[in-house]
């Protein structure tokens, strides 16, 4: 895989470099990372990765992290050992495991098909939270816009959200910027053209 940047160089995060080096661009715009990201993990990256979305949000008094399942789990775990508080994870499908008591959200997947429900136990989200989202992958934004919504009936504070790979070409990212999100990215991809992958220059 190449990596074009017309404007000079710049250092490349630790999962831009791997995503050049594993990383599968396939037909459709569909990145394949499995060999380091969602489905075999790379610890050692999943470190780093935690580390650079701290630098991120450092000052924002971070009292939890949200993610769904399933890959956003692994990497929201590692971001949080820096930022030292637990992560809550939505559940996906019938939520019956989680109890009655629960906020829901329905998300409705481009890229995998139908709607599904996510939840949260009201025991895990409180007025006073300030949570930040993480996820592996940002495309159209739904998984986001769905765990806001469950942010919002819990009546605590949406920080922002950090996204380990955001599809910048497709239009999640400008859809929770609209909508007032804090998004940042660890690796924004401007194009896949080719099975070249290209990132923004401020990712
Ligand atoms: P959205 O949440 O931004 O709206 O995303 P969308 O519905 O378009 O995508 C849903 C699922 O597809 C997500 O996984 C997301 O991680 C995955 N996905 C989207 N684009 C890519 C891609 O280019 N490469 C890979 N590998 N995955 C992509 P999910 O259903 O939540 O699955 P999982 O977390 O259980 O693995």
């Amino acid at each position: 895989m190449l990596y074009f940047r017309e404007w000079g160089e710049y250092p490349m995060n630790s999962l831009q470099k791997r995503i050049l080096k594993d990383g599968k661009a396939l037909p459709g715009n569909i990145l394949k990372v499995d060999s380091f990201l969602n489905h075999q993990i790379d610890i050692d990256l999943l470190r780093l990765m935690g580390r650079d979305f701290y630098e991120l949000f450092k000052d924002k008094n971070i009292s939890k992290i949200l993610t769904v399942e399933a890959s956003g789990i692994a990497i929201a775990c590692y971001a949080a050992e820096y930022f030292k508080v637990p992560v809550v994870f939505a559940k996906k499908g019938s939520h019956k495991n989680v109890g009655p008591d629960v906020y829901t959200a329905e998300v409705f997947s481009f890229t995998k098909g139908p709607s599904y429900e996510i939840a949260v136990s009201k025991l895990y989200l409180h007025p006073e939270d300030k949570v930040l989202i993480i996820d592996d992958f940002l495309a159209n934004g739904q998984a986001v816009l769905g765990l806001q919504k469950i942010i919002n009936e819990a009546g605590a504070s949406l920080v922002g959200a950090g996204i380990a790979i955001t599809k910048a070409f497709q239009p999640g990212e400008q859809l929770l910027l609209d909508a007032g999100i804090d998004v940042r990215s660890l690796a924004a991809i401007e194009s896949m053209e080719d099975g070249n992958v290209i990132f923004r220059s401020d990712s």
